[in-house]
């Protein structure tokens, strides 16, 4: 069950748009056996009425198919490094490592792209878009047109979800031979979000700084280790005038920064990278000990991705979608879309016409 508050009365809402972007994270090269089990549909169970949100919280349920299958609820004892099995189960006292694995998955992301579809289609009624692509899988790394010219329509065609296809062949490969090594590989992810009006954030408060929800959102997503704002890990080498997004009357060229200025949006489109782990479930399982001995045994091995990368971008974009909307929200305010519509139209008339990024 996903129960999304705070989205404003007479937003059209129908399944078929959140079913979109459910099919786009179960799509992608290197996904194990499960998606082909799951049909993930939200089916909408309240704070929609005619097609319409009601300003009441949206309860959506997506059914969870993989729990029927055979073995899927039998014990599981010998504990998976890199997951939560091991702390789960000292935390919590569990004697059946399922328990903390099964709500630990990535399954739950489904709900994360469920609320996230609601959020952004919340954004889009201002004009703001997201989108995401893969910047490398392994050893394997893009080279993307610039932000502006990228095609997201072959994006989405690309089964790596990668903006340079030249490499997505090489992408494949590399997860093909992960796969046949018995191993994983995991990438780096970029999610873009564009028309973003300036001021969202704060720089008064840094429980709200923009740059910093985002981050917290973004290193939320299951086996993702790093997370930088536009150009973070690349500054290292470069001086404060090579780095710095000049600005030009009510204009900038540069967006080096990823769209933040002092926890606040600045205008240009929100940028931000992550790192995602390869997967730690390994058909060559790893060493590791068994709960109920604690003899060394083989790591529990299950039906498991291969690479994630791919899907992690839509998930990346729900994420994003949802520290905007709230910012959004917090910022314009509002019980009805025309409402909100009223005042960030008053604000963008003050601020609007004076920047433009190229
Ligand atoms: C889209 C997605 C799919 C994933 N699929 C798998 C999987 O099939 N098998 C697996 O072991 N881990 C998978 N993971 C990673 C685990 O969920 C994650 O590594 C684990 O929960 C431990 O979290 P941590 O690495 O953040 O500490 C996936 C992650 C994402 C984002």
């Amino acid at each position: 069950m996903v129960i999304v508050e705070g989205v404003p009365a007479y937003l059209y809402l129908d399944e078929e748009y959140i079913a979109h972007h459910l099919g786009r994270r179960q799509r992608g090269y290197g996904r194990g056996g499960r998606q082909q089990i799951e049909r993930d549909h939200a089916h909408i169970q309240t704070g929609v009425r005619h097609g319409y949100t009601l300003g009441s919280p949206i309860g959506m349920l997506i059914e969870n198919r993989d729990w029927s299958q055979e073995g899927r609820n039998q014990r599981v004892t010998r504990i998976r490094p890199g997951h939560a099995d091991l702390p789960g189960a000292m935390k919590y006292g569990f004697h059946d490592v399922r328990n903390s694995l099964e709500r630990a998955s990535a399954r739950e992301t489904a709900a994360r792209v469920a609320a996230g579809a609601v959020a952004m289609k919340l954004l889009e009624e201002f004009g703001i878009k997201l989108h995401s692509h893969v910047l490398s899988i392994g050893r394997v790394k893009a080279n993307p047109p610039d932000q502006g010219a990228i095609d997201w329509d072959a994006v989405e065609e690309s089964p790596v979800h990668c903006a340079d296809s030249d490499v997505a062949d090489q992408m494949m490969a590399e997860v093909d031979a992960a796969r046949e090594a018995g191993d994983t590989v995991g990438g780096v992810v970029e999610v873009i979000a564009e028309g973003v009006p300036i001021g969202l954030g704060s720089h008064v408060h840094w429980d709200r700084k923009i740059d910093a929800k985002i981050s917290q959102a973004l290193m939320s997503i299951n086996a993702v280790k790093a997370v930088s704002i536009g150009e973070g890990w690349d500054l290292l080498d470069r001086w404060g005038s090579e780095f710095q997004d000049v600005i030009e009357p009510w204009q900038r060229k540069t967006n080096r920064a990823g769209g933040t200025e002092g926890g606040m949006t600045s205008g240009t489109p929100l940028v931000a990278r992550f790192v995602i782990k390869p997967i730690a479930t390994l058909h060559n399982p790893l060493p590791s000990v068994d709960l109920d001995t604690g003899e060394p045994v083989q790591a529990h091995f299950e039906r498991s991705d291969v690479c994630q990368a791919p899907p992690a971008g839509v998930i990346g974009e729900a994420m994003m979608a949802l520290v905007l909307a709230d910012a959004f929200m917090e910022k314009f305010g509002g019980d009805s879309i025309p409402e909100t519509k009223r005042n960030f139209e008053g604000y963008q008339a003050t601020v609007g016409p004076r920047l433009r990024y190229s």
